[in-house]
């Protein structure tokens, strides 16, 4: 048993308090990688923004989860190496879908899970969120649980069809589960492809497709249902035209790839939603200038060579997205 707080990691309740008094939301980036994990550190730390580390089952099986676990411990010290005196740096499971795997996690030094119940019905939601939580309170370990339910893929969980969070549902839930944040579906969804063209009107003047406007009225009855109750949004990449392009001008085939326009991203920082969810993003910047490099250095088989301007790309891209989505910068000092 390893305790986050020896590591120096912190868990989010104080984060996510100063988040929702302060109307911004804090970055949740997953990694997989090295790479993602210095790009990530670095921009926490030259914004000095609060940052959730996330890491899914799908990572611990890619890279291994004590590796990642061990990263994520060296990601502190590496942010005091590059000058931030005090990060704020969370680990959390991003989508646990089992009290073994969370309780894993907060074993080995996680301070925040999320159990994803939200396939389940209600009640066995309740009852498996409630039981992580109860287990992971003991170690001042933060719980986040869903309720609703994303369109698209959640890890291994496919959604049919989305059904967004019934408010009249959240004190109950939040109350009997003892979670200390919640995850809702008010039309964001994982992936690059969250809306199909059919589904977007086309703006006149660019050509664009403008995906339907994310349910700004569920999301406000639920914080009068819950006042001053840290909100998570998942599924937020804006999937950047830029990095599409990228994509597709090197050799890719992304074909009408939308994501969460990033005003409505900003619109939701400001209310009670604290936690915002980007992964696809991270791997679009990734992958687009990879392929740009290659394409224009087709010499080139030293992986430093092309995974240094991804990692350039995702590092502009996570500071962007501090700075001008979820407004974190220069709140963790
Ligand atoms: O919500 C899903 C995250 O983007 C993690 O995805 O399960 O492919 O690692 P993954
Ligand atoms: P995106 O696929 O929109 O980046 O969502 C990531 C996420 O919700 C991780 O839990
Ligand atoms: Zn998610």
């Amino acid at each position: 048993m390893v305790s986050y707080k020896e590591l120096g990691l912190v868990n989010t309740r104080e984060m996510f308090a100063k988040a929702v008094a302060g109307g911004y939301a804090i970055p949740a980036f997953n990694f997989n990688n090295m790479e993602q994990l210095q790009a990530i550190i670095q921009a926490a730390a030259e914004t000095k923004s609060p940052v959730i580390l996330q890491v899914s089952k799908g990572a611990r099986n890619y890279a291994n989860s004590t590796l990642l676990r061990y990263m994520a411990e060296g990601a502190v010290a590496y942010a005091k190496e590059l000058g931030w005196e005090h990060p704020q740096i969370c680990l959390h499971l991003d989508h646990g879908d089992s009290f073994e795997l969370c309780k894993d996690c907060v074993d080995m030094g996680f301070s925040s899970v999320m159990i994803d119940a939200s396939s389940l019905p209600y009640e066995e939601n309740i009852a498996l969120s409630k039981k992580v939580a109860d287990y992971a309170h003991q170690y001042d370990v933060t719980v986040e649980a869903e309720l609703g339910v994303l369109a698209g893929v959640e890890d291994e969980v496919a959604a049919e069809e989305s059904h967004y969070t019934r408010p009249e549902e959240v004190i109950d839930f939040a109350t009997r589960t003892g979670c200390d944040s919640l995850a809702i579906s008010v039309g964001t969804s994982h992936g690059a492809y969250k809306f199909k063209p059919e589904q977007c009107t086309r703006d006149p003047k660019t050509g664009k497709l403008v995906p339907p406007p994310l349910a700004f009225d569920v999301l406000h009855e639920i914080e009068k249902k819950l006042p001053g109750f840290p909100i998570v949004l998942h599924g937020s990449s804006s999937v950047p035209q830029e990095y599409v392009d990228m994509c597709n001008q090197y050799g890719g085939n992304l074909p009408n790839a939308i994501g969460i326009p990033e005003e409505q991203l900003r619109e939701a920082a400001k209310s009670a939603v604290c936690k915002i969810n980007i992964d696809s993003d991270s791997r679009l910047a990734m992958t687009g200038a990879i392929r740009k490099h290659l394409a224009e250095n087709p010499g080139h088989f030293d992986p430093r060579q092309y995974l240094k301007p991804a990692r350039e790309e995702m590092k502009k891209m996570y500071i962007h997205k501090i700075i001008n989505v979820l407004g974190s910068d220069g709140k963790a000092e």
